[in-house]
């Protein structure tokens, strides 16, 4: 395991998601203090779900709200009411109860019928934030999942989002689940300062051995084609997901 990856193992959920909101105020406060601002894409699905509680209810006082901007790594092809929007449990689980300015939340505006134009549309989001025409802005911190394929984002295995390298933000059509997805592309994910996945749960635990200590194509587990050229990379897991890992690091 290459050194500059940081493999965290809480003992359960409940602490998993409090060291990962603990790691989270951290890196927004540093960020804060030398940027001014904290630049953040958030991950979907239901792991991070009662992270996002925690950091509204804990924090909800002692984060720089006002200096945080919320993106999103990747969304369902679905308006933002829909059960499946990553924006909704986002905003349901958080963003609807904190200080945060609305001015400060960028989602993916999925509801288009038109996937690639809603990709395009929020690639130009990302270059006029972060003021580049040009280039692979830098977040300070990409929260990410791992489905149990070992896609990360919406970048499944052997998906054509896999070999983008200049687009910021693509459709990437899911053979498998029959949809469109909007997605970071790798470039992205791979400029951040720093990189963060929260895995949790036994279903985990064989594609995370997989995905860590086995030489297998990235091509078939996403996940492992998530490598900061200059950022860092912490895995924060609990025990039961780590529980196939032959290191088990704390
Ligand atoms: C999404 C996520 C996706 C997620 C994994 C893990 O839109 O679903 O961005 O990449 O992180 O699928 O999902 P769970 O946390 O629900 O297992």
């Amino acid at each position: 395991m290459d050194s500059s990856v940081e493999i965290r193992v809480l003992t359960t959920p409940q602490e998993l998601f409090a060291a990962a909101a603990e790691a989270i105020a951290q890196l927004a406060m540093e960020a804060v203090a030398e940027r001014g601002r904290f630049t953040l894409a958030l991950s979907g699905g239901s792991t991070p779900k009662s992270l996002y509680t925690l950091l509204a209810t804990n924090a909800r006082t002692s984060l720089p709200w006002d200096r945080m901007f919320f993106f999103w790594g990747d969304e369902r092809h679905v308006p933002p009411n829909h059960p499946d929007s990553n924006y909704r449990m986002v905003n349901e689980a958080m963003l609807s109860k904190v200080p945060v300015p609305v001015e400060n939340v960028f989602r993916i505006k999925a509801e288009n019928r038109d996937a690639a134009s809603a990709a395009q549309e929020y690639e130009q989001t990302l270059r006029k934030f972060f003021q580049q025409e040009s280039g692979i802005p830098n977040f300070d911190l990409i929260l990410l999942g791992m489905g149990p394929d070992g896609h990360t984002a919406s970048l499944f295995p052997g998906t054509a989002a896999l070999q983008e390298r200049s687009r910021l933000v693509v459709a990437n059509w899911v053979e498998k689940l029959k949809t469109n997805r909007l997605t970071f592309t790798l470039p992205v994910l791979n400029a951040a300062r720093c990189v963060i996945f929260l895995v949790s749960g036994i279903d985990k635990a064989a594609v995370l051995k997989t995905v860590l200590e086995d030489d297998v194509p990235g091509e078939q587990y996403p996940a492992k084609l998530v490598r900061p050229s200059a950022g860092k990379l912490i895995w924060m897991l609990d025990r039961a997901a780590a529980s196939a890992l032959s290191i088990q690091s704390r």
